[in-house]
């Protein structure tokens, strides 16, 4: 399973890059404007600096919501690095783009997915990844990881090569299940990543071993 990191913060990216665990990294609009990258020239400049942060695919995000447009961005976006997976949402017009894209040769990540429906009709187009959003499934009390099972499973019987990208995974626990659900990448924010590491039993008993380590190699 690849970890790509959900941010657009350039110390978060590099602190899980740092890890050596990094596989890419995805981006939307709303984690953009939380940096504060404004401007289309900021924000195609900001795209290129994690491109060459990071040797691994970075999703782009298209603001527009009509085919023409879509693909106008998407040409620029894909341009700027051979790393660009161009973001696309899941409606009507994103589909023809996703279909346009992979025919093009250009690689798509459909996003704002919440249903099996709908990961059918983003594969039929060859999108390369589909982000189905776990958290805010849970958030209205559906049941995130299962849509992740389902579509593992139709993924599987019909041999669709699109991967799921197990998206708004926001705790370790989401990374766990979204590994036995059969996710092919999940993307979630550093403190997710970290917190995989924790566990008080490390903690105590590497205190332990130190302790007892320095106990017999005194004076
Ligand atoms: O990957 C999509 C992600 O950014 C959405 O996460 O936590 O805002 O639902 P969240």
């Amino acid at each position: 399973m690849k970890f790509f990191i959900d941010t657009a913060n350039l110390a978060q990216i590099q602190e899980a890059h740092d890890l050596g665990i990094l596989d890419g990294v995805t981006t939307n609009p709303s984690l953009m404007a939380k940096e504060g990258i404004v401007g289309d020239a900021a924000v195609l400049q900001h795209y290129k600096t994690i491109c060459e942060m990071v040797d691994g695919d970075v999703s782009a995000e298209v603001i527009s919501t009509d085919f023409a447009g879509m693909v106008a961005e998407g040409e620029k976006l894909a341009a700027l690095h051979k790393n660009i997976v161009v973001k696309v949402p899941m409606i009507k017009e994103g589909i023809k783009a996703i279909a346009h894209f992979t025919k093009a040769g250009i690689r798509t990540n459909c996003t704002l997915v919440f249903s099996a429906g709908q990961a059918i009709l983003a594969a039929k187009a060859g999108a390369t990844y589909l982000s189905p959003f776990i958290g805010r499934l849970d958030d209205i009390n559906w049941d995130g990881m299962q849509l992740i099972e389902d579509i593992s499973d139709i993924y599987t019987i019909q041999g669709f090569q699109t991967q799921i990208l197990a998206a708004s995974v926001r705790t370790p626990l989401h990374i766990v299940q979204a590994a036995k659900a059969g996710a092919d990448v999940v993307t979630c924010p550093l403190s997710a990543i970290t917190g995989l590491l924790k566990h008080p039993l490390t903690d105590n008993g590497l205190a332990q071993f130190l302790a007892d380590h320095a106990k017999a190699n005194q004076g």
